[in-house]
């Protein structure tokens, strides 16, 4: 009994700051729901600046349509909108709908807000303090709205304590804007971080551009110009719903799934019935480690979608997930055959099973060469391998002959791995041992000696280097580029040295040695990416592992490269040395081996 005082209505500083505690979760979320008001207030120019990460100093100025002092005065009450004109939660229309952000806000910072609407002659100012609240007034402000964020958190000990480092915080803060700003090409947007522009985004330059071109330019500024160079834009509708966006191509993908960004109803979202349908639409595209970019917009009938189910609104629902899903899947695998591109597949285990038949082929295989007119109809076999033994059946062209005269000297009973016997689509080696046949995928088995090679000069002396003839510059926009630049003198150490090259870039002036030719490029990107993926705090060294994979990846022997017969053997005997070798740093395996028993029973032999 004792515990239950008295029942009793809690005050209404309390009650904001238990809404806090959902809505304001760090500075990136408070500086979210602040420019989402500028958005709402049809602004078109909103400059953010942070101190501390957002710790000590927020402050969010817009050019929208401002507030007289009885607006202020309601605006920073709990429960009071001006954005819901109907009282209709299935129409909602606006980025904001709760009336319950600036309340919470300024229920744990010290809070002010100056405000001017059109044609007014002045400007006012009010000003809350861990929720106490002042009276309007008049202070000297263009049209539009400042709001001035101190010491947040103060009056929530607690949720200060689990703030990080400044530099985390205001790459979340960079990153909520990018989100905000990728649907709003027509607004432009900066961030500023103790006095250092993070994000400095020009509004697309109005009717000189089509809507298409303008959100193109936007995207390409924030995620790259290669990502605005290798995407195909989408635009289907269905049932009332319309998506639109860009869509990368296969070959463009990244380590991560973090360059997804979905759109609804012009809200930056993480759902994943989306984030699935983009997975699905691409995976007979991608291998399964890797993860394409895009940038999809939809706009559903406002009654076909619930924006209320998540505190920080970065979630929502469907009435019908099903219309969606199949309207995202369907258009992005449209496109992408539509512009042409196929990228590579990787024979499963699973695949490699149905090679293998002990229970034999559900369809009999046709005879001789009449296999080669329909493989891929067959179901039982995988395309790839039945591409390759089309390949097989093919008259042994130059190449291949030269093989078996050259090898035929090398016996193979010496090598576990067996003598090189052809390459196959320039990306498979065909060795024969004593037993069998062993199938490399060359491209998986030189990563993998590579990574190696790596960790052990890495544990002796330090990865050799190679100065780049021409140094390369490299674009990854701001956030990449931080990570690059501060972890520059680990990656030094690993063979990689670079520098920072103006906003957003670095310039890469030597690269590890072991990797012969690289696709710099590519492989900055990714190391950018797997930087941000581990966290800044988590030591470099600690994650050594999977930078040396990173850069493995990028060695200059990719599928698709014709080796000499020497090379094949060469390769063989270095996997023979190496541990480890026979799984690629993604785990899929570097080779097969079909025993002499295993293809006797394909053939019915056994
Ligand atoms: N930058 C701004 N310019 C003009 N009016 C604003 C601005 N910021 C807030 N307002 C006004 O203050 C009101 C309250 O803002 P607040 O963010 O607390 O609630 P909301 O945006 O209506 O809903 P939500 O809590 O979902 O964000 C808004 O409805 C709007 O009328
Ligand atoms: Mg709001």
């Amino acid at each position: 009994m004792s515990a239950l005082r008295t029942l009793r209505r809690l005050p209404s500083t309390l009650v904001n700051r238990i809404a806090a505690g959902e809505v304001v979760e760090r500075p990136a979320s408070a500086v979210k729901e602040l420019v989402e008001n500028a958005l709402d207030a049809g602004a078109r120019r909103i400059a953010v600046t942070l101190k501390e990460g957002g710790r000590t100093f927020i402050s969010v100025v817009d050019d929208g349509v401002g507030m007289s002092a009885d607006e202020l005065r309601l605006a920073v009450e709990r429960h009071c909108t001006s954005k819901l004109p109907d009282d209709d939660l299935t129409d909602i229309r606006t980025l904001g709908f709760r009336g319950e952000a600036l309340p919470s806000i300024a229920s744990v910072s010290r809070f002010t807000i100056t405000s001017r609407p059109a044609g007014a002659d002045t400007a006012w100012s009010l000003e809350i303090d861990g929720g106490a609240k002042g009276e309007p007034r008049p202070a000297a402000h263009p049209q539009g709205t400042r709001v001035e964020v101190r010491e947040l958190f103060f009056a929530t000990p607690a949720r200060l304590k689990f703030l990080k480092e400044p530099r985390t915080e205001s790459g979340h803060v960079a990153d909520a804007m990018r989100r905000l700003a990728m649907a709003h090409p027509e607004v432009a947007f900066r961030l500023e971080s103790e006095e250092r522009a993070l994000i400095d985004l020009a509004a697309a330059s109005g009717s000189l551009l089509s809507a298409d071109a303008a959100r193109l330019e936007r995207l390409a500024a924030i995620m790259g110009r290669e990502f605005a160079d290798n995407a195909v834009a989408i635009d289907v509708n269905r049932e009332g719903f319309r998506l639109t966006g860009f869509a990368g191509l296969p070959t463009l993908n990244r380590p991560t799934g973090q360059h997804q960004y979905l759109f609804v109803n012009g809200r930056p979202v993480r759902d994943k019935l989306l984030a699935g349908a983009v997975r699905g639409a691409y995976q007979d595209f991608l291998a399964r480690d890797r993860h394409p970019m895009v940038a999809l917009f939809l706009e559903a009938p406002t009654e076909m979608v619930d924006v209320n189910v998540h505190p920080a609104k970065t979630e929502v629902r469907f009435r019908d997930a099903g219309i969606v899903r199949g309207m995202i899947v369907g258009a992005l695998r449209t496109a992408l055959s539509a512009a042409g591109h196929r990228a590579s597949t990787t024979v499963s285990d699973a695949a490699l099973g149905a090679f293998r038949p002990h229970t034999g082929f559900a369809t009999p295989l046709p005879m001789g060469r009449s296999y080669g007119n329909g493989a891929s109809g067959y179901s039982s076999v995988p395309r790839g391998l039945a591409e390759a033994a089309m390949q097989f059946m093919a008259p042994l062209d130059g190449l291949s002959a030269r093989v078996e005269q050259q090898s035929a000297n090398i016996a193979p009973g010496n090598y576990p791995l067996g003598v090189a016997r052809a390459q196959l689509h320039e990306t498979y080696i065909v060795a024969q041992t004593d037993q069998g046949v062993v199938i490399v995928d060359q491209h998986a088995a030189h990563e993998r000696l590579v990574h190696e090679r790596l960790k052990t000069q890495l544990e002796a002396e330090g990865v050799k280097r190679q100065a780049l003839l021409l140094p390369e510059v490299v674009e990854i926009g701001e956030d990449g580029a931080r990570r690059l630049t501060q972890r520059a003198a680990e990656l030094a150490d690993m063979g990689l040295v670079l520098e920072p090259f103006g906003l957003g870039a670095v310039v890469v002036r030597e690269t590890p040695a072991v990797l012969g030719e690289v696709d710099i490029q590519g492989l900055v990107r990714d190391l950018a990416d797997e930087l941000s993926e581990m966290g800044d705090h988590l030591s470099l060294k600690e994650k050594v592992e999977e930078v040396c994979g990173t850069l493995a990846c990028h060695t200059s022997v990719r599928a698709g490269r014709r080796l000499t017969v020497e090379e094949m053997n060469a390769l063989l005997r270095q996997m023979e040395a190496t541990p480890h070798s026979g799984q690629c740093n993604h785990g899929r395996p570097t080779y097969v081996e079909l025993k002499l028993a295993d293809i006797e029973r394909l053939f019915g032999r056994r």
